[in-house]
Order: structure tokens, then C-alpha cells, then sequence
């Protein structure tokens, strides 16, 4: 059914009472928000279950053009000139989005750090939504400003800096954090040219010539950061890995002393995308100290370890990083975004900050009304810290750390299994919760593997990772599913199987 939401004529407004509502219109909050929301939150998570049996599986078994077709068909025009209401759109285009997603929650969708988000996490982030919190201002987000405060100093002190020096923000992602640690190492060497002290004054305008050191395995958002920085990507060294794929710190020496000339920056990672490779921390450290070099430490998937009493040594020496980015997207199991940026020293954030009339002029700062805006890239800013404050007090360090545990049990599980199948090529003991092997076959090895994964992508079977290793296609498993069993790994395997035989034949 079509509703007219043109209802009342234009030439009328303002000179009577305005007309009604536009249908769909009625907001989420306020005081009649919750029982209008409730009804269609019923709508949305209904439509999720039709929408999910249909598709039956861990994905949609459809070739991407099929797929496409069929959403188009399904949204028909995408701004229609009359609406169709709340209810039916919602349920709709809701149906139709989970028939034709992959899901995380499903045991068989492995292939990325793409977690199943818990159920507590969501129901808070559709609190956030809701209260639309902004946390560029005070009088955006009374609440939830100090909420994301205390929640950065629970993660600051977690990862071992002390909460009362540290200073962080949340952010889309580890690419945005990594642009954080980048920009402000940037900035830091600026200062220290131009011979300020902490606080950030005066300083700008000259580029600065500095260079920026990796593992070979670290993240692209490395090199393109250092892109978006001006700084160019051939400013980056990409460092050689050792035989456990963590950075070669000799390698790593040898490479600082051939650039004394410029500052320098150097990101280790702990947790590597594809094997969650964690470069020597403490020993990249001091060759950090010795430089004087910018210690940026990419925790995106590894931070989650922390959480985790028996994985957290292997982080030992993360707190000596300038700066660090964590992701509870990843191992955190919250809704996308909960990006982490984190510095040890609150003040080396200082070079964000900015005096803004419609947003904190002074008086209303000194007044105790003081938002987070000198802390983001951004202006307008979600309450992303709220599902995470949520999930934190549901389930504990320890609830989580045991999710952390089972998914590297997991892991752990699926390589031994791996490793004694005569189809199947482990590549490396897993360090985290990712396994990367291939299917053994007697034909063109990349070619059958790289097939076997779309033949069950097409199939709707499974959802499995693909990577590189010496320039040979390998796949990967990211297990992020705390739920999942050993007989949902050994399905899994059975299936890659299966497709390996059938590519292979
Ligand atoms: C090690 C590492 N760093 C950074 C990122 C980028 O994180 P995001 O996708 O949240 O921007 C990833 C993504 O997988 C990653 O694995």
C-alpha cells in the first residue's frame, strides 16, 4: 500500500497549523519514541529471521550479478516520489539485506575479522542511535562523553598505560587509528624541530621529511596513510619478517641506521591480518628509544589478546608504544565501528585540538562544559564507546577473555586437524584465531584454490578467506566465533574439501 506523505498543501504552512506528521516520520526518542520504536524494531528483527532462513546458510547462494539484480529488483526505485511507509520498508529492504548477507554468526563465515556481534552489543547500539549522542560537544552527549572517557581509560589501562596520562578517542576503525598514530608521530617530530615542548603551539605549515618503518606483513593502511599524509609511500621501509612472520628486528636496525637524518616513526604490529603475527614488542621498543623514534603499535586484531589472561603476555611490551590502535570490531564482538586510538601521553594529542565558537568557547569550557572534539579527526561523532561501556560491565574482562580463549582454542583445533589431513597444507601454527593452509591439489594450486572459495561463496556454503603467502594463493580461516564447535570446524573443512575435489577433478 501507498501512503501519501505530500498530505497538506505547501501554500498552507505557516499561516495555520502546520499540517500532520509525514508517515514514517515520528522520531525514535522522546517521550513517545520508545513504544513507536519498540513496534519496529519487532518489524526489523522479524523481517531478520525471514530473511535469514531464506538464505538458509552462512551466505547468499547467488552469483554476484544474480544478487544484484535481485536487490535491485527488490528496492525498485531507490527515492521513490511517494513512500511506502515505515513498516513496509522496513521489513522489506530489511528481508531482503539478510537473505543476501553473509553472516559472522554463522559458524561456516570465517573469512574475515568480521565478528559475530553480540546480541548486548547491538541492543546498546541502537541505544546510541536512538539518543544520538554527538560527541564533538558537551551539549551533544552529557553523558556519553564521560562514558567514552572512562571507557578509553579502562582500554588505556588495560593495555598498560597509566589512565591518568593516557589519552585515546574511538574510531571507525584501525585504519582511522593508524592515520591517528601516523599524524600525530608526524606532528611530533614538528614539535620537536621546530623546539616546543608539550603543549602544541605555533607549529605548522613545513612537511616533514620523516620515515616510517613496518614489517612487510604490516597493514596497507600503513602506506596509504602515509599517502594521505603527504609523507609519500616511498617513505615507508617495509622490514622483513622472520621465520615466525614478526618483524626482523635486526633487519629493523640496520634499516633505522641508514636514515639518521630524518624522524622516524615506526609501527609494529601485534597481530598481523592474515597469520596475527605479533612483532617483537619490547625489542622494537628500545630500538623505538634509541632513535628516537615514534613507537605506533597496530593492536587492531591483536589488542583483543589483552582480554585474555593466557594470551595477553604475548602483548608484553605494548605499553612502552607512543600510541596504540585497538578494535573491539574484531576480537570484541561489537557492531562495526568500535575503532580504539590510544597515546600514552595525553598531551601528544594536543596538535587535534581546536577552538571552535559554535562547539567550546572557552567560557563554557572552563565552565565544565567540555566535549571530545579536540580529540577526533572528525567533527560529528557516534557514542560508539556506549555498546562497548555495555558489553565491558555484561561480560567482564574475564567474559570476554574467555570468548578471546575459545576462539584461539579454535583455531588451535583446526590446525592440528589441518595438519594430519592428507588434502589439506598447513601454513603456520596459528598465533591468534586465524589458520592459514590451502587444498593440496594435483593441478594448478592457486588457480584450485582460489576457485574452491568462490565455488563456495556461490554455493551459499561458506564463506572462507583468501591471502598470499610468497606470491601463492593460501586460504584463511578467521575464527571470531566464540559459539562455534569443533563439529562446526570439521563441517567447514569438509566442505573446503569437497570444493577442492570438485575444482580439482
Ligand atoms: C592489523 C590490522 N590493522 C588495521 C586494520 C584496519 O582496520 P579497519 O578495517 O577497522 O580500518 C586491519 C583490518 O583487518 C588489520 O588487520
Amino acid at each position: 500500500m501507498s501512503v501519501d506523505v505530500n498530505a497538506g498543501s505547501p501554500g498552507e504552512a505557516g499561516v495555520t497549523e502546520p499540517p500532520p506528521p509525514v508517515a514514517g516520520s515520528e522520531p525514535a526518542g522522546g517521550h513517545a519514541g520508545p513504544a513507536r520504536l519498540s513496534a519496529l524494531v519487532d518489524t526489523a528483527v522479524q523481517a531478520i529471521a525471514t530473511g535469514t532462513a531464506e538464505r538458509g546458510g552462512p551466505a547468499p547462494a547467488r552469483e554476484p550479478c544474480a544478487l544484484a539484480e535481485q536487490v535491485r529488483d527488490t528496492m525498485g526505485e531507490a527515492l521513490p516520489e511517494l513512500g511506502t511507509g515505515a513498516e513496509e520498508a522496513l521489513s522489506c529492504l530489511t528481508r531482503m539485506l539478510a537473505a543476501g548477507s553473509v553472516d559472522p554468526s554463522d559458524p561456516a563465515c570465517a573469512a574475515h575479522l568480521h565478528c559475530p556481534p553480540l546480541a548486548v552489543a547491538v541492543a546498546a547500539d541502537l541505544v546510541s542511535a536512538t539518543l544520538n549522542p554527538s560527541l564533538d560537544s558537551w551539549d551533544q552527549a552529557p553523558a556519553a562523553t564521560t562514558v567514552e572517557t572512562e571507557v578509553v581509560a579502562a582500554l588505556a589501562e588495560l593495555a598498560g598505560y597509566r589512565p591518568e596520562r593516557a589519552a585515546g578517542v574511538l574510531t571507525g576503525g584501525g585504519t582511522e587509528s593508524n592515520l591517528m598514530g601516523l599524524g600525530l608521530a608526524r606532528d611530533a617530530a614538528l614539535r620537536e624541530r621546530a623546539g616546543v615542548g608539550p603543549a602544541y603551539e605555533g607549529v605548522s605549515g613545513p612537511s616533514c621529511r620523516m620515515r616510517v618503518f613496518c614489517s612487510a606483513a604490516a597493514h596497507f593502511s600503513v602506506q596509504r596513510n602515509a599517502a594521505l599524509l603527504g609523507l609519500g609511500e616511498a617513505s615507508v621501509t617495509a622490514v622483513p619478517v622472520d621465520d615466525r612472520h614478526r618483524m626482523d628486528t635486526a633487519a629493523l636496525c640496520r634499516a633505522l641506521r641508514r636514515c639518521e637524518d630524518a624522524p622516524a616513526v615506526i609501527v609494529a604490529t601485534a597481530g598481523t591480518t592474515d597469520l596475527g603475527a605479533i612483532d617483537p614488542l619490547p625489542e622494537v621498543a628500545e630500538l623505538a628509544n634509541e632513535h628516537g623514534a615514534w613507537l605506533h603499535t597496530d593492536a587492531a586484531y591483536g589488542g583483543g589478546a589483552l582480554l585474555s589472561e593466557g594470551l595477553a603476555p604475548l602483548l608484553d611490551g605494548i605499553a612502552l608504544s607512543d600510541s596504540i590502535a585497538l578494535d573491539l570490531h574484531k576480537l570484541g564482538w561489537q557492531p562495526i565501528a568500535a575503532g580504539v586510538f590510544l597515546a600514552g601521553e595525553g598531551y601528544a594529542m594536543e596538535p587535534l585540538a581546536r577552538r571552535v565558537a559554535y562547539l567550546n568557547p572557552t567560557d563554557d569550557e572552563l565552565a565544565g562544559y567540555d566535549g571530545l572534539l579536540g580529540r577526533s579527526l572528525r567533527t560529528t561523532r557516534r557514542a560508539d564507546a556506549f555498546k562497548i561501556a555495555v558489553t565491558m560491565r555484561a561480560l567482564g574482562r574475564r567474559g570476554l577473555g574467555e570468548l578471546v580463549d575459545r576462539c584461539h582454542a579454535l583455531a588451535r583445533y583446526i590446525a592440528t586437524q589441518i595438519a594430519s589431513h592428507p588434502a589439506l597444507e598447513l601454513a603456520a601454527d596459528p598465533a591468534l584465531t586465524t589458520v592459514v593452509f590451502r587444498y593440496r591439489a594435483f593441478g594448478n594450486s592457486d588457480r584450485v584454490n582460489a576457485a574452491l572459495r568462490r565455488r563456495l561463496l556461490r554455493r551459499g556454503r561458506a564463506v572462507v578467506g583468501r591471502t598470499e603467502l610468497s606470491g601463492e594463493v593460501w586460504l584463511k580461516l578467521t575464527l571470531l566465533h566464540p559459539g562455534a564447535a569443533r563439529s562446526d570446524a570439521d563441517a567447514l573443512l569438509n566442505e573446503i574439501v569437497i570444493a577442492g575435489t570438485e575444482e580439482d577433478g
